[in-house]
């Protein structure tokens, strides 16, 4: 069985980027990601609609950090250090070695390859550092962004649920992709 501890907090570099903690004065830029319909429109939580709410979603955050349950970091440009996105790995299954890997990017930023570079060094740290076997990702039949994303990043499709998830009272599909540590390295 796995066992995490995401203290200190690993930060993660790539070419272009920083992967750090999120903290309260990073509070503009993510109610600005949590509180778009658009950039929200394929991640079944409810959207931000005040400052207080960003700043409550960072607190949690950084609460089940602490407590080891998941990790989630900013994604920032390494010129500015300015919060662009957030990655992370949820629902940790170390008795499985499996997570599942969620992100979300601003939009001025899509299309030009950061996620990519995000998650390519996310993977490594997943497999490398904390030894999970197989990363997940959940998406909405819908995320063609998504989808492309995690097939550039060499994540298979594994599953497509029919109408397995209630949201909003509306029974959603779920498309599951996903990634070995032996496809990765
Ligand atoms: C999904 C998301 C993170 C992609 O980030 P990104 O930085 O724009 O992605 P990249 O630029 O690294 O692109 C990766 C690949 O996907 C393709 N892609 C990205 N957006 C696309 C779109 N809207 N339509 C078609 N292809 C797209 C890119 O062309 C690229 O493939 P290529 O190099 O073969 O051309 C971003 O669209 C986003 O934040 N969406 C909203 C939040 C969300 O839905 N999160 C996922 C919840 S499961």
């Amino acid at each position: 069985m796995l066992q995490f501890s995401f203290s200190p907090f690993p930060v993660l570099e790539t070419k272009n980027l920083i992967l750090r903690q999120i903290h309260l004065n990073d509070d503009k830029e993510v109610f600005e990601l949590r509180s778009n319909p658009e950039t929200m429109k394929f991640i079944p939580r409810p959207l931000a609609e005040t400052i207080e709410d960003a700043q409550k979603f960072i607190t949690d955050c950084n609460t089940g950090i602490e407590k080891n349950d998941y990790i989630n970091w900013a994604i920032a440009q390494k010129n500015d250090n300015k919060l662009i996105g957030m990655i992370g790995f949820f629902r940790l299954q170390p008795e499985h070695f499996r997570a599942e890997v969620g992100y979300i990017l601003n939009p001025n930023f899509h299309g030009k390859g950061i996620m990519t570079e995000a998650l390519d060094e996310a993977l490594k740290y997943a497999f490398n550092t904390l030894n999970f076997h197989s990363i997940e990702a959940v998406i909405d039949p819908g995320n063609i962004a998504s989808e492309k994303l995690l097939q550039k990043s060499g994540f298979e499709k594994e599953a497509h649920l029919k109408e397995n998830f209630f949201y909003n009272g509306e029974f959603l599909d779920t498309v599951i992709y996903s990634i070995l540590k032996t496809k990765f390295l």
